[in-house]
């Protein structure tokens, strides 16, 4: 097991935490926005050795980590948890917690509690929150209390039973400009940014085109400034079923299950510890400590 240093050391060369004001501009010069969820310090280091400029720590914890069918359940000391390992592995993303279902809905003021929580308690940069509408006022108030928001439309996994489900969102043309204007509305209330899930390209092409601030897109198609995708999906550790959006890099699950398989084979054969895993003591020592336990070292050690 490799240990980080402690202490401020960028994980990345450079000045340090990327600007927030860099991704409009990153937005401006069509630089892609790379996004990644991660929900613990080795996932935070290796994102950001991998040079993600983002780190969500999504509620989809829940699911990919917690056990859980939705990412409802996901609670606010959970994500706190999470969010708090994150930031002691990443140094130079922006790393932004996904408020949980239940940590902003019911008032502007809860809604600026927990975002302010996970700024202090957790070390975040940033928070995000799903839907628009009635969620506006909780957006501008918790950028009012001076923390960065990033919105989320199109399929909220947090409202799927009101949505009818896991499925794509504004494949009508009266959905679509639902969504148009939600993320107008969005921008206006102050996002930084706007995650765009499950949401036919080109609605999603049309939306980053007329907004100033990025799109984050996971099932928007190409268009979008920038794209996540969950840790688990990416790497193949998720055994669920996957969305069609979801494109695997690496089969770490079965890696993982070959490995530990051998390390049950090695324990179950006697093949694990061999001598380099094991510690030595000096002869004398062990000699009195074996006739104090009533054995002879010698005929102990055969
Ligand atoms: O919770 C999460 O991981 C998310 C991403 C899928 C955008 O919200």
């Amino acid at each position: 097991m490799s240990i980080r240093p402690q202490g401020p050391v960028p994980a990345t060369p450079g000045p340090g935490k990327l600007p927030i004001t860099e991704l409009p501009e990153m937005k401006a010069r069509r630089q892609p926005i790379v996004m990644v969820t991660a929900y613990d310090a080795p996932g935070g280091r290796l994102a950001d050795e991998a040079g993600a400029d983002l780190i969500l720590v999504g509620d989809s914890a829940a699911m990919t980590v917690l056990g859980h069918d939705s990412t409802v359940p996901a609670s606010m000391d959970e994500m706190l948890m999470l969010t708090r390992a994150v930031t002691r592995g990443a140094r130079r993303p922006l790393v932004i917690a996904d408020m949980p279902f239940g940590s902003f809905q019911v008032s502007d003021e809860a809604a600026v509690e927990n975002a302010i929580r996970f700024v202090k308690e957790a070390g975040a940069d940033a928070v995000k929150l799903e839907g628009a509408g009635a969620m506006l006022p909780r957006v501008r108030a918790i950028v009012d209390a001076g923390i960065p928001v990033m919105g989320h439309l199109g399929l909220t996994p947090q409202s799927a039973t009101m949505l009818g489900g896991y499925k794509a969102q504004g494949r009508s043309a009266e959905k679509a400009l639902r969504l148009y204007n939600d993320a107008r509305a969005l921008e206006a209330a102050g996002c930084f940014a706007l995650v765009l899930e499950a949401v036919p390209s080109p609605v999603a092409a049309r939306i980053t085109r007329d907004l100033s601030i990025p799109t984050i897109g996971i099932g928007a198609g190409p268009d979008c400034d920038g794209q996540v995708l969950v840790w688990h999906d990416i790497l193949g550790l998720y055994e669920g079923r996957t969305a069609r959006f979801v494109k695997r890099y690496a089969e770490i699950g079965t890696a993982i299950r070959e490995a530990l398989g051998a390390y049950a084979d090695d324990v179950r054969e006697h093949r694990f510890p061999e001598e380099q895993h094991t510690y030595a003591m000096p002869d004398e020592e062990l000699e009195i400590f074996l006739s104090q336990t009533g054995a002879s070292a010698s005929r102990d050690r055969g």
